[in-house]
């Protein structure tokens, strides 16, 4: 019996293997595999299975886990990866206690990061892009959903959206494209976000012809777009066949939440301030909560998403670093596992599904990323850590040891 790599001597294997996505308690369920193997072939998992059943079996690259945990790939379903410049300088604002949306309501913000990703080159944004990749999957990240937003004129979001592309098919990570033109009402349109969420729309069918972008995103807030626009603009979206999300209900809570349930969203992103009605909504539908806690977290909030009612009235959570330039400036996912621990109070078990199988189906990846089984692509993390329970509790810093993507050693 041959194969390409071989991982022996695991001492926790965490397979996520599971019909997701894995809502309410069965969160907590995990199932950890001892003293296991994995072999791999042609980039996927070939067969796993007990230490002792793999004496005849001959490879390439023989790989000692050294009695480490090793799980799925992390996967990252919702950045903002793409965007020029960097907003440091706000930093000063938010000391002073000026809000999120006040700072963007003066032009800067959002709106700051659109005017550097127009002058930026496609080259520039190329470069950087693959930069904050590289650095994803040295800390164990193997799949990431990453958005446009950050040119709100039609040459821009297309700019953007071609370089996240391009960026998918230099880079060894996995990237599913999402068009989040509707992130920001542009000056010129200060009057008039209806115009504007045409103008958008009017883009749809050259993201579908050019295959640029497999969901479509609004930011559903005071002050962006409302309930009632979001709803008419992802409607659009729906019958080209995108699929949907929504930033919803992460300063105030306009009903996003329920807007993501309605439209039969895959996700409904943040959460932060989700009536009790729209918790109830989303355990009782398909849609995905993707919950960002570094968001409030970097923007010095005491008010988090409630995670774990979510999680207790049955719905199926992910968890995300919101990576951007403005409101969430990390590409540590492991990080995000501590505030998510401390912050939302989910336990060890729940936050392994929800940046591994769960995070993966709120990106239409479940069948073949989150999750480890023999034909699943051979995505796998050796973990500085002796066990699951680890990672949540030393934070803030990389346990990734090894980090294998398609069958190939990226780190090590
Ligand atoms: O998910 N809230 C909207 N969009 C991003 C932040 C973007 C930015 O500040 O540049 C978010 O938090
Ligand atoms: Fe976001």
């Amino acid at each position: 019996m041959f194969v390409d790599t071989l991982i022996t001597n695991i001492g926790q294997l965490l397979t996520m293997n599971k019909q997701g996505p894995v809502k309410g308690v069965e969160m907590n369920d995990l199932t950890i595999l001892e003293n296991a193997a994995i072999g791999i072939k042609d980039g996927k998992i070939e067969w796993i299975k007990k230490a002792d059943e793999i004496s005849a079996v001959k490879t390439d690259k023989l790989i000692d886990a050294k009695g480490k945990l090793v799980t799925p790939g992390l996967v990252e379903p919702h950045t903002h990866l793409v965007f020029g410049g960097s907003r440091e300088q706000e930093m000063a604002l938010k000391q002073q206690g000026v809000p999120y949306l006040e700072i963007l309501k003066q032009g800067g913000g959002i709106l700051s990061t659109v005017n550097a990703t127009k002058q930026a080159s496609f080259e520039e944004l190329l470069e950087k892009a693959l930069f904050h990749l590289d650095r994803m999957a040295m800390h164990g990240i193997t799949t990431v959903e990453a958005k446009s937003g950050y040119g709100l004129d039609k040459e821009t979001e297309l700019k953007q959206l071609r370089v996240a592309k391009e960026a998918g098919s230099k880079h060894p990570l996995d990237l599913v494209s999402t068009f989040l033109g509707a992130h920001a009402v542009p000056p010129e349109f200060k009057d008039n976000p209806k115009a504007f969420l045409d103008q958008m729309s009017g883009l749809f069918d050259e993201i579908k012809k050019d295959d640029l972008a497999e969901f479509v995103d609004i930011f559903t807030e005071t002050g962006v777009f409302s309930v009632e626009q979001s709803r008419g603009y992802l409607q659009k979206a729906k019958e080209k066949g995108f699929g949907l999300k929504i930033h919803a209900d992460e300063i105030d809570p306009l009903g996003g939440t329920e807007l993501a349930v309605e439209m039969g969203a895959v996700s409904g992103d943040h959460l932060a301030v989700t009536s009790d009605e729209g918790i109830k909504q989303l355990a009782a539908s398909d849609t995905i909560g993707v919950i960002l806690p570094g968001t409030s977290f970097y923007l010095g909030k005491d008010v988090y998403a409630r995670a774990r009612e979510m999680i207790d009235a049955g719905a199926a959570i992910a968890i995300s670093t919101d990576f951007n330039p403005g409101s969430s400036v990390t590409e540590n996912l492991q990080l995000i596992m501590a505030i998510a621990a401390l912050k939302l109070k989910l336990s060890p078990a729940e936050i392994w599904h929800a940046v591994t199988i769960n995070s993966a189906y709120a990106i239409g990846r479940g069948h073949e990323a989150g999750s480890l089984a023999a034909g699943r692509k051979a995505d796998i993390v050796i973990w500085d850590a002796p066990n699951y329970l680890y990672l949540p509790y030393h934070y803030g810093v990389n346990h990734a040891n090894t980090v294998i993507k398609d069958g190939v050693t990226l780190y090590e």
